[in-house]
């Protein structure tokens, strides 16, 4: 089965956009080995747009860039496939990309069959220049059924931005991911207003069919193709703990090849994915929430786990952010006689057992995360 857990991995578009060829990507490769990366459980080496001519050949198929990727796809496959990788590939259902390349409106089949054979596992499908008369959920079906009929396993990553509300219904036509909102770009206001849209509407993703929020900024610092000033590393440590607590794919989008110790440390953090990848994949829930800065969220992990995670989003620095909130309120009052065990899952602190309530200060624009054991006290 696909993406049985959230798919993870990386994407070429926000540090490298158009610029990109088969150095990079092989590099790209080593580096997701060799440090760690892969090892981590980031799998899916992912080519975005800006990858082909300009124009099909004679046979209408699409061709690679002669320039970027002179031995062209099959053999930027291999070398993926022979570090133990899965190779993504990038198309779009409208009759153009977003960066204005050949699109795959009304070449459905014959492109799934080129990635096909290309040895493709995965399909970012996005959905720019799609024509006024087309209808959108037709055309990612068809996509999905023509990449069924390739006879190759290929994860369907579909990239709508949220159009039609696609939690309704993308699951239902093959979908393995599903875009869900408007592009990240690399600052703290861009991924906080993605994670807060997305709320109620966790609860549509799992197993099989991903909630896509958009690929991660983490260790850009404002450098490469999306970056509006960057993050500093305790937003950008709320910006990966989000996205873990939500249970949603995690796609790397900086220079791996050179990312600092505190954003690998970050990303190969055991704890945060293991949360991410639970394997009863379910959403957290919104268990408090104080006006439009401070939320508290419960998400029940297998074996008896669970999540606690706060987050204050007010932007006045030096707030410091005190949750009130009761056990009462996630099913745990006093009289339970049950309170939970809590470990930091940044520090690996082990708070010992708290019942009734517990209080932690979160900074502004960062974050307090806990996994608990349930214990009787
Ligand atoms: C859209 C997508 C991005 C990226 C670009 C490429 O904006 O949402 O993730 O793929 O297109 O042009």
């Amino acid at each position: 089965m696909l993406a049985k857990r959230p798919p993870m991995g990386w994407n070429s578009w926000n540090t490298f956009g158009h610029d990109i060829n088969e150095k990079l990507i092989m590099e790209t490769a080593d580096a997701m080995v060799e440090k760690g990366y892969l090892e981590a459980g980031y799998e899916y080496l992912v080519i975005d747009d800006c990858w082909s001519e300009m124009e099909r050949d004679e046979n209408g198929r699409l061709v690679p860039d002669h320039e970027k990727f002179p031995h062209g796809m099959k053999a930027v496959a291999d070398y993926v496939h022979s570090k133990g990788l899965k190779f993504g590939m990038y198309s779009c259902a409208g009759v153009r990309t977003c960066a204005g390349y050949p699109s795959s409106y009304d070449h459905e089949y014959v492109d799934a069959q080129t990635f096909a054979e290309w040895g493709v596992d995965f399909l970012k499908y996005d959905f720019c220049n799609f024509p006024e008369s087309g209808n959108c959920k037709s055309r990612y079906l068809r996509m999905s059924m023509a990449l069924k009929a390739s006879g190759r396993e290929i994860l369907f990553s579909a990239c709508n931005w949220g159009v039609q509300e696609p939690w309704k219904w993308m699951d239902s036509i093959g979908v393995h991911m599903y875009r869900s909102t408007g592009d990240i770009n690399d600052s703290y206001q861009s991924f906080k207003d993605i994670a807060v849209s997305q709320i109620p509407n966790l609860c549509m993703s799992g197993s099989g069919c991903f909630n896509d929020p958009d690929m991660l900024v983490v260790g850009m610092y404002g450098k490469g193709n999306v970056g509006f000033g960057g993050c500093t590393d305790e937003e950008y440590r709320t910006h990966f703990a989000l996205w873990c607590l939500f249970g949603v794919p995690l796609m790397m989008g900086g220079d791996i090849r050179n990312l600092n110790d505190v954003s690998r440390d970050l990303l190969l953090n055991k704890e945060l994915i293991s949360i991410d990848q639970d394997e009863e994949c379910r959403a957290p829930y919104l268990a408090g929430q104080s006006g439009n800065d401070h939320y508290f969220f419960v998400r029940h992990l297998s074996n008896n786990e669970f999540v606690l995670a706060y987050f204050n989003f007010s932007d006045k620095a030096g707030m410091t952010y005190h949750y009130s909130g009761a056990f009462e309120d996630i099913g745990i009052p006093y009289g339970s006689g049950y309170g939970l065990e809590l470990t930091d899952v940044f520090t690996g602190e082990k708070l010992g057992v708290k019942r009734d309530y517990f209080v932690p200060q979160v900074e502004a624009h960062g974050c307090q995360m806990f996994k608990g054991k349930l214990v009787r006290v």
